[in-house]
């Protein structure tokens, strides 16, 4: 425990130093990007206007994402007490709805998570909210209490990526990480400018993506074994699958008094094959032909692509899983520089399952914010230029 809170502190303060930032304005017309931060149930983003100022309560916004949950946007009057919010669950949009003690959660409409920018409109017609999907009424919700007023005064708050109520009142909880992309927002129709949050940093949109993991080369994620899916039996061991295209270290291994740490040395080049390079008792170079990548874990050995990388008969590999080590991906953990000569993961995990099981990088217990998780650049971007 106390190795791997040094191994966290270490990172974030690397990565806070790095990308330190003052609260700032931003237009909401602008392109928005999501990503690249640490989970969280604050807003990105948020803005505050009178009512009195606001003619119309409509919204509608460009959004693009690969990504299945997560927060899109949401509303509020009377500081709080009357909410709503917009998310997607499965990539299909939900609403929730709080007002006047009632809770109402709705689902519907087609799946947005297929990387195309869409359109969304938001707006409130007298007692029911309409979400409308690339110009299609998808979602009516009708609310009327004894307590909820006509007349709407005071203040309303719009917030992006982030609620500012507490989570707590929600009727169906959802993990609030997205990995998307909004532009073109009109909100309610008035040009206020909105406050960022301190810790966020506007980073460009990728012009198109495509679906996997991006690591620009700058940080990990990391899991703990125990949280990830387990050894079902011990001959068969526990399976890691990796592809995409991508230079560094793909992936390291760790647990006190052991390290494996599989990474690619060559420069991974379309049609040529790829190099790994194995750090863990023989410095053998394996010739692998192509950028799919199979660990297999077994008790007291490593295979990779089914040849034998590591032997260790005193060690018990699978134990050590059940009780947790340290898995990542993108680096080594504990190692901001590349002191033993690995580099950062830089490219594209199209794919990465254990136990045949995909695995969201928005589940590691420590994700770097320069990770995408949900998204890679379609071109590479060296390709950009
Ligand atoms: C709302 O109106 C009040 C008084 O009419 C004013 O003091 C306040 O600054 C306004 N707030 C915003 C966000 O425009
Ligand atoms: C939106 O704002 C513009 C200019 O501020 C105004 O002309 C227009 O009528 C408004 N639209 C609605 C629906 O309120
Ligand atoms: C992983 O999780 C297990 C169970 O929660 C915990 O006992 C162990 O200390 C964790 N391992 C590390 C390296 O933090």
């Amino acid at each position: 425990m106390d190795y791997l809170r040094k191994v966290v502190v270490l990172l974030l303060v690397h990565q806070y130093f790095g990308w330190l930032t003052l609260a700032g304005k931003i237009s909401g017309a602008e392109v928005i990007n999501f990503a690249n931060r640490q989970p969280s149930w604050a807003p990105i983003m948020h803005m505050c206007a009178n009512l009195s100022d606001i003619t119309s309560i409509r919204s509608f916004f460009e959004f693009r994402t690969l990504d299945p949950e997560g927060t899109i946007f949401y509303g509020d009057t009377k500081e709080g007490q009357d909410w709503f919010v917009l998310l997607l669950r499965d990539g299909t949009p939900e609403m929730q709805i709080g007002k006047a003690n009632i809770l109402v959660s709705v689902k519907g409409g087609p799946k947005l998570n297929d990387g195309a920018w869409h359109k969304l409109e938001l707006r409130s017609e007298g007692k029911y909210v309409v979400l409308e999907v690339n110009n299609k009424v998808e979602l009516v919700v009708g609310l009327e209490s004894e307590q909820t007023e006509d007349k709407l005064t005071g203040t309303i708050r719009l917030a992006l990526g982030g609620m500012l109520v507490n989570e707590k009142r929600l009727l169906q909880p959802f993990k609030p990480e997205m990995d998307a992309c909004i532009r073109g927002g009109n909100w309610l129709n008035i040009s206020t400018l909105w406050d960022t949050d301190a810790s966020w940093v506007l980073r460009p949109c990728f012009p198109e993506i495509k679906r996997g993991s991006y690591f620009p080369g700058t940080g990990l994620a990391i899991f703990n074994t125990s949280d990830l899916p387990g050894v079902e039996t011990e001959e068969k061991g526990i399976t890691v699958e990796v592809s995409g295209s991508y230079h560094g270290t793909i992936l390291s291994l760790q647990s006190p008094g052991f390290e494996y740490i599989l990474s690619e040395i060559e420069g991974y080049k379309e049609n040529k094959d790829l190099t790994m390079e194995l750090k863990e008792g023989s410095d053998s170079a394996l010739p692998l032909e192509t950028s799919k990548l199979t660990l297999t874990i077994l008790k007291h050995s490593l295979m990779l692509n089914g040849y034998t990388v590591l032997q260790d008969e005193s060690f018990d590999i699978l134990s050590r899983w059940r009780e947790g080590m340290l898995l990542a991906f993108g680096g080594v953990p504990g190692e901001i520089k590349d002191s033993k000569g690995t580099h950062p993961l830089q490219g594209c995990l199209e794919k990465i399952s254990i136990q045949g099981e995909y695995i969201d990088l928005d589940q590691a217990f420590f994700k770097h914010i320069s990770i995408s998780s949900h998204s890679c650049p379609a071109k590479a971007l060296n390709e950009l230029t």
